[in-house]
């Protein structure tokens, strides 16, 4: 079988082992899961440059690690952290709290970063979405517990509607609506992360992967 890099293919991406996507996955296009688009690449990278210049006015020449939560905040963490001028540090902690449906579950901190990252250190604790608050807030209390000398909040996304416990994140790029939205970093059972946009998922495909 001909290998699917063979660019001497007429119709390159088609090959043998490749259909066609629109045969082969059923969901493709991507686009056709969405029902509106919430914010564009352009709105939200001008958003986290409003955000990248408050992060580096306020910590001035003192040095920080940026801590991002794994999954969901990777993508934002890195645009972000590519508009912030100046040396730091970037370190990692997984949470878990959605499983695959669009309620929140039982929090689970999958793993911390090494205490040496944490002890004494100024932190910028990023997520993608400030929800219920439960995440931001359990992850925040365990990195002061281990010793951070400060830990400062940036969300991408906030729904204040939404809130369960009193927390507000010192920086965040936009608040949303009571909807449940992907892309840009952000799931719905583990998918649409790639989207280059926001938008709010079709209601067929909640209710086809929800009864499933
Ligand atoms: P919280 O603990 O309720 O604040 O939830 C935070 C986590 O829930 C985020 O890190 C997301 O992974 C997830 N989450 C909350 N709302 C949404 C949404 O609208 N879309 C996708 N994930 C969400
Ligand atoms: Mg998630």
């Amino acid at each position: 079988m001909a290998a699917c890099g063979d660019v001497s293919k007429k119709h390159f991406g088609h090959c043998a082992r490749h259909p066609h996507p629109t045969t082969q996955y059923p969901g493709y296009p991507v686009k056709n899961h969405i029902e509106r688009v919430l914010f564009d690449e352009h709105e939200i990278l001008k958003g986290i440059d409003r955000v990248a210049a408050e992060v580096t006015a306020c910590y001035g020449s003192e040095e920080f690690t940026v801590v991002s939560i794994l999954k969901g905040s990777c993508v934002f963490a890195s645009d972000l952290i590519r508009r912030i001028p100046v040396p730091l540090e970037l370190a990692f902690v997984a949470a878990s709290s959605y499983g695959d449906g669009t309620t929140s579950g039982e929090l689970k901190l999958n793993f911390l970063p090494a205490e040496h990252e944490i002890e004494g250190r100024n932190l910028l604790l990023v997520d993608d979405i400030l929800d219920t608050g439960r995440t931001m807030h359990a992850i925040k209390q365990e990195l002061i517990k281990m010793g951070a000398a400060n830990v400062q909040t940036c969300v991408f996304l906030d729904k204040p509607s939404r809130r369960a416990v009193e927390f507000e994140s010192d920086y965040r790029v936009f608040e949303v609506e009571d909807l449940f939205v992907v892309g840009y970093g952000l799931d719905f059972a583990g998918r649409y992360r790639n989207l280059p946009y926001v938008g709010a998922l079709r209601e067929e495909i909640y209710a086809e992967t929800l009864t499933r």
